[in-house]
């Protein structure tokens, strides 16, 4: 374990105490790329959290970040659509628009100006470095790297920043960005004057749901679980899962990973321990544990996807959701960029 890794587990842990302490002097940012609709993974790995969080009473701001899917892909493909769709899975889920900001990164001016001033104050050597960006441009099969994707890390801290957000809850890979973040704020303070907190990262446990064939969940590998699935679609889906041939099953991850997967998802769904549904199912096989799985994915996601069915047929209703989170967090925007103008000896009547 890094240094660095170790200090990040320690202000997370620290944070979830101010959240039990004192939740309302907490402000909430965590953002999704609009690229397609939610499934499993995410709901079990951050939507849950981002509800406690709520429920607990810190203010939740909630970024759809629009600009940051043209940094690995070329075309933003129907990002219109997606926008709408992350907005229907934020919101049927139980994200409360009383009580939490739901923006697009592109509808707020201020937020992407701060990016120049942030911008001088890191090294290109520094950006270059960044592991998440280089893993991610790997992945997409990119031999060249274009400015925005370079650079998006320090817009990603304009989009903590812009509202001095505290609590960033995210997955380990984003680590170097809320380090990237905290960097930014800190020279910031030290060149211009203290103006901003800086956040810190709540590491959600590590919730190990993988796709129906045993490897990341992604849409581009047919192995995911929606959220706006129908029943019968998760049925068809869960039935093409990948499973082994041993017809006992047990909980083993390290020896029957798709076995160990499957059984983690049902038992998130149900509540109850993997191990303890593996002896429920015993001799049933595959054909068992597909039966199982199916039945609790839907059992628990029926409430949700109803919701979401309700929300589709009132569009007008979502769309001002998306409006009125844009306006507030322009208000937002404005306010912090005034400040930044001031503190910089840019503010001209
Ligand atoms: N980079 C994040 C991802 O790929 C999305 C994101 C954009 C984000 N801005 C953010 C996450 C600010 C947390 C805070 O998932």
């Amino acid at each position: 374990m890094t240094d660095s890794f170790s200090a990040a587990l320690e202000r997370s842990a620290a944070l979830e105490a101010r959240i039990a302490a004192a939740p309302d002097e907490l402000r909430m940012l965590t953002g999704d790329r609009p690229t397609g609709s939610l499934h499993v993974g995410h709901y079990f790995g951050s939507i849950r959290n981002r509800l406690r969080l709520q429920e607990a009473g810190v203010e939740i701001l909630q970024l759809i970040a629009d600009y940051q899917v043209i940094t690995d892909r070329e075309v933003a493909g129907d990002i219109r659509g997606n926008v709408r769709n992350l907005l229907l899975d934020n919101l049927a889920s139980g994200l409360d628009p009383a009580r939490c900001t739901i923006f697009t990164h592109s509808a707020v001016p201020a937020l992407n100006q701060l990016l120049l001033p942030f911008l001088s104050l890191v090294s290109v050597a520094e950006l270059q470095r960044n592991p998440t960006v280089k893993d991610e441009a790997a992945t997409a099969g990119i031999t060249s790297i274009s400015g925005l994707m370079l650079t998006y890390p320090v817009h990603q801290a304009a989009d903590i920043l812009f509202c001095k957000a505290t609590v960033v809850p995210v997955g380990k890979d984003q680590l170097p960005h809320i380090e990237q973040t905290r960097v930014v704020a800190r020279r910031f303070n030290e060149r211009y004057g203290a103006t901003f907190p800086e956040p810190g990262a709540l590491l959600s446990e590590a919730t190990n749901v993988l796709g129906t064939d045993g490897t990341k969940m992604s849409k581009s590998k047919g192995n995911v679980i929606e959220l706006r699935m129908s029943a019968d679609e998760t049925a068809k889906k869960l039935k093409g899962a990948k499973t082994d041939s041993d017809r006992h099953i047990t909980y083993d991850p390290e020896h029957r990973p798709e076995v160990a997967n499957l059984l983690t998802i049902a038992s998130m769904c149900e509540g109850t321990d993997p191990a303890t549904i593996a002896e429920e199912i015993g001799d049933g096989g595959g054909g068992g544990l597909k039966k199982r799985v199916t039945e609790a994915v839907n059992t628990y996601f029926a409430p949700l996807r109803a919701r979401r069915a309700e929300l589709a047929d009132d569009l007008g209703y979502v769309d001002g959701v998306l409006r009125q989170g844009n306006e507030r967090a322009n208000q937002i925007a404005d306010a912090t960029l005034a400040e930044v103008r001031e503190a910089m000896g840019m503010s001209y009547p």
